[in-house]
């Protein structure tokens, strides 16, 4: 099966991890968009959030990995956009239902808050796990209802 394609993003407080991340994906022999920031200079994460939601929206990837300090800021942009399940994990057994469970499009991480080791577990684990669909499915139908209905 093809691997397939991610875009990353981060700001300043997510961006060391997210370096080592690109270094774990090219290692993997995934593809990749690095979407900034591409220094440790102090950014606006939602301005790197929504690049990267933007790169799954238009098709350009089918998933998408951000970071921040904490994850929390990263997540709730990224789950500001209809389509967007966005999953702040920081651990092995979070970054699993996040995508058996959830079918989570985006895997959000802290670099304050994670070690290295521990985010190439999850890395890995997320990467790897399928949607288990059945009764998740149909939850997940219910969230792409509640979106439609507030955009009508
Ligand atoms: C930046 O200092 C910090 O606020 C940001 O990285 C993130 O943790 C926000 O949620």
């Amino acid at each position: 099966m093809d691997k397939i394609k991610l875009a990353i993003g981060s700001d300043h407080g997510g961006w060391e991890l997210k370096q080592y991340i690109g270094r774990l994906l090219t290692e993997w022999g995934y593809e990749y968009e690095d979407m900034g920031t591409s220094t440790a200079v102090a950014v606006d994460y939602p301005d790197y959030g929504r690049k990267v939601v933007a790169a799954i929206l238009n098709g350009q990837v089918e998933r998408g990995i951000l970071v921040c300090g904490t994850g929390i800021g990263m997540s709730i942009v990224a789950n500001k956009y209809p389509g967007i399940r966005a999953a702040l994990c920081h651990n092995e057994f979070t970054a699993r239902m996040s995508r058996e469970h959830n079918n989570a499009n985006v895997l959000v991480m802290g670099g304050r808050v994670i070690d290295q080791a521990t985010a190439a577990t999850i890395l890995r684990v997320w990467l790897e796990t399928e949607f288990a669909q059945g009764r998740h499915a149909l939850r997940l139908g219910k969230i792409a209802q509640i979106e439609r209905e507030i955009n009508s």
